[in-house]
Order: C-alpha cells, then sequence, then structure tokens
C-alpha cells in the first residue's frame, strides 16, 4: 500500500505510484484493507437490514441478476442503497474509495452511485463474466471504475471477484441478457477469459477494476451469505460521433 495510516480508528489509504502503474496496467488492483474491521461489522447490520423482505426499498432499486421471475432471488441486488441508508457515504471505506478514485482517474471524477449485492448461502448464482460498460449508454465515452468491498472474508467458495488481466484495452465486447426476464448481461463469448486471475480478500478488503475489465463472481457455496459492497466512481463523459452498437441493451434504460 502507498500510505496507511491508521489513528483513532480512521484509516487513510493512499495508492502508491506502482499501485497507480500496475491498475492501468492491468486493469485492475487488489487492497488489502480500505476500511476497518469495526466498520465492517457495523456494515454487515446496515446491509442486511436492507435485504429484510419488509425494508423500505423501491421496487425499481430492487433488481434480480440472474434468476427468472417465479423463482426465488439468486442474485438480489439493491441499486442505490445509500438512498435508503445515508450512512453508508459517511465510512471511512466511502472516504478512501473516493480519494483512490481521484488518484486513478484525476479530480474531476465523481461518484457513480452504490450498488449492494448479496448472494444466498448455498445457492446464490454466478454473476457471470461481463464489462461494466455494456450496460452504460453507448453514445458516450466513460472512464470509470468501480470499488468491490467484502463484508465478510471473500474467497473461492463463496464467489471473490476474478479478472483478466489487460482487458481493459479492448473494447466492448458483444454481450447478451443473461435470460430474457434478468436485468443481467452476460459476455457472448468465453474465449477471452482463459487467464483469468482471482482475488481472494479479507473483509474490508477491495479490488478496483475498470468499466472495461472483464470480471466475474462465482457461486456462492459457503454456508454464509456474501455480502459486497459496490462503489462506483467515473469521469464526465463526453458524446461519441456515433453511438456504439450494444443491440442487448434495452431501450428503457434510458428512458
Ligand atoms: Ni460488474
Amino acid at each position: 500500500m502507498g500510505t496507511t495510516t491508521d489513528t483513532n480508528g480512521a484509516l487513510e489509504v493512499t495508492l502508491s505510484q506502482e499501485q497507480i502503474d500496475r491498475f492501468h496496467e492491468r486493469g485492475f488492483l487488489r487492497l488489502e484493507a480500505i476500511t476497518t474491521q469495526e466498520e465492517v461489522t457495523r456494515l454487515q447490520g446496515v446491509y442486511d437490514r436492507l435485504f429484510e423482505p419488509g425494508a423500505l426499498v423501491s421496487e425499481k432499486d430492487r433488481l434480480e441478476l440472474a434468476g427468472d421471475a417465479d423463482a426465488p432471488p439468486a442474485l438480489p441486488q439493491i441499486v442505490n442503497p445509500d438512498h435508503y441508508a445515508p450512512e453508508l457515504r459517511e465510512t471511512v471505506a466511502y472516504a478512501n474509495a473516493g480519494r483512490i478514485a481521484a488518484q486513478l482517474l484525476g479530480d474531476e471524477v465523481g461518484s457513480a452511485g452504490m450498488h449492494a449485492i448479496r448472494k444466498p448461502a448455498k445457492d446464490g448464482a454466478a454473476t457471470p463474466w461481463h464489462q461494466d460498460e455494456a450496460y452504460w449508454d453507448p453514445a458516450y465515452e466513460h472512464r470509470g471504475l468501480s470499488i468491490w468491498i467484502p463484508l465478510q472474508p471473500a474467497t473461492l467458495e463463496n464467489g471473490c471477484m476474478q479478472f483478466v488481466p489487460g482487458s481493459h484495452h479492448l473494447g466492448v465486447q458483444p454481450h447478451q441478457l443473461i435470460n430474457p426476464d434478468s436485468h443481467g448481461l452476460e459476455l457472448q463469448s468465453l474465449e477471452l477469459v482463459e487467464e483469468a486471475v482471482a482475488c481472494p480478500l479479507p473483509p474490508g478488503g477491495a479490488t478496483i477494476h475498470f468499466s472495461r475489465t472483464l470480471h466475474y463472481a462465482g457461486p456462492n457455496t459457503s454456508t454464509e451469505p456474501r455480502r459486497a459492497l459496490i462503489m462506483g466512481f467515473s469521469a464526465p463523459p463526453t458524446p461519441l460521433p456515433e453511438p456504439r452498437h450494444m443491440p442487448w441493451q434495452r431501450p428503457e434504460w434510458y428512458a
């Protein structure tokens, strides 16, 4: 790590030039700690409350990424969890994430929202291989990154993140809907993912990836739910002369 100061329970993380260079070269980075264990415990509570069946989370912010409409949720996700739990923004994790994002993308970077995934124990589905940019508006050139923070250890058994090094240098690859009822996308061809690198993490660690880096998280075969909090950051997008061709996107995504 560049510099890590831990005074009065506040952990301040700054990347070294070597880490910044590595991120730009490989398209992802792994950090041992982006927050404290005390905060991880607090976040688990916030998080589990948000995913309770009766929680006051609007239907439009509850997404099922993988399952079909009639089955129990296999990959439940809450978009904008910080609208329902503003304390998610008053965290060591968020302060560090913002500082790191500015180091990686420059000072014009801003928050691009949070989301929360809670993969159920035993039957949580895989998050299939994809590039985040396959979801984004094809009329713009984007520069964004995501910071993925597990609230328990992330292991191969419970679905830690995996990345294809250097894949952020590729264009947006062809994607398709996971199934017709889902909001989730998957890469059409798995030819590119043979060189994947898995990133197990301790609770409160983080992986960071560019919006074009190919990534995947396996199913949760452990006996505990696998909670991950994801923070997005991006520089202002610039309009493209011609929109990209992304026929897998649904028109209502930009309604
Ligand atoms: Ni993603």
